[in-house]
């Protein structure tokens, strides 16, 4: 088990009341993902398991593989690290995603913090790994990953595919247009899948051999309410709910998955996730 060198929780707690000028963003980021975590941990995360299968796949994470998680959310993937055997630890800007992860992921070293100053000491882990955690604008984030992985570690990564390959096309781009913030943010982010925007962001990080390719990623819901709970969970919907109002962003998000609706009331959207994994050089 690799043991953290500071554990950033406290700062959470410490500044979990309202917002400060001093306030690190990304304790800002992880309020707003953890401002609906159940949801967004039983009703969306769910969405990696097919990418998460293969990048630890590609990655040969399996028993003895030192791994860490950054960005890790509610654990999804770091449970499922657990039960291939490896000795997970984990990151995540959000205390209330992480109490999750604890409990999907009972083994391992889980803790809040920031992705851009991981609290590891240099050459901890066999393994890094980041579901949508890395996005556009983050190649220091990766410069972490690379500083704690050992000589020849691997590094994975996901983030969404190609626009015309996602069901949730027009609800992006619905969300983007909500507020101003949230577009330019969204297009900032996912600047990461334009052609050789990772490779170079891997390169840069001191990362070579890098190899892309791309898997399913489904989203089920029950009903309307289901859908919408899951909807209104990832925290770059927090601005738009604050901008519009839950009922004016419910009225402009859930007729764009509309068409994903069966007879019965359910939903079944399907989506591509971008899958890519790299090494240190
Ligand atoms: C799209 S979610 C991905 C969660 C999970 N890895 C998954 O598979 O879905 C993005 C995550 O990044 C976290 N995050 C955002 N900024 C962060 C930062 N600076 N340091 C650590 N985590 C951060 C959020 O709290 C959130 O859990």
């Amino acid at each position: 088990m690799n043991a953290p060198i500071a554990v950033a929780e406290e700062a959470v707690e410490n500044t979990s009341g309202e917002t400060t000028e001093t306030e690190p963003v990304w304790v800002e980021a992880g309020r707003a993902w953890g401002h609906a975590a159940i949801d967004w941990a039983y009703r969306f995360e769910p969405y990696g398991a097919d990418a998460i299968e293969a990048v630890f796949g590609r990655l040969g994470v399996d028993r003895g593989t030192d791994l860490l998680d950054m960005a890790c959310g509610s654990g999804f993937a770091a449970g499922r690290a657990g039960r291939l055997g490896a000795t997970v630890s984990g990151l995540d800007a959000s205390a209330a995603l992480i109490d999750i992860a604890r409990r999907r992921a009972p083994s391992a070293e889980l803790v809040a913090g920031d992705m851009f100053d991981l609290p590891w000491a240099d050459g901890s882990f066999d393994a890094v790994t980041s579901f949508n955690g890395i996005w556009g604008g983050c190649t220091d984030a990766l410069a972490e990953a690379r500083r704690v992985l050992r000589p020849g570690g691997g590094v994975g990564l996901t983030f969404w595919g190609r626009g015309d390959r996602l069901d949730m096309r027009d609800w992006f781009i619905a969300l983007g247009s909500s507020t101003p913030q949230v577009g330019e943010e969204m297009i900032s982010l996912a600047s990461i899948g334009s052609p050789g925007v990772v490779e170079e962001m891997l390169t840069t990080a001191g990362f070579g051999d890098v190899e892309r390719w791309d898997a399913p990623s489904i989203l089920e819901f029950a009903d309307e309410d289901d859908a919408w709970r899951a909807l209104r969970s990832p925290g770059l919907v927090v601005p738009a709910l604050a901008a519009v109002g839950e009922d004016e962003l419910r009225n402009r998000l859930l007729p764009t998955i509309e068409r994903f609706r069966a007879a019965d009331g359910s939903y079944r959207i399907v989506n591509e996730l971008t899958c890519v994994v790299a090494w240190a050089t």
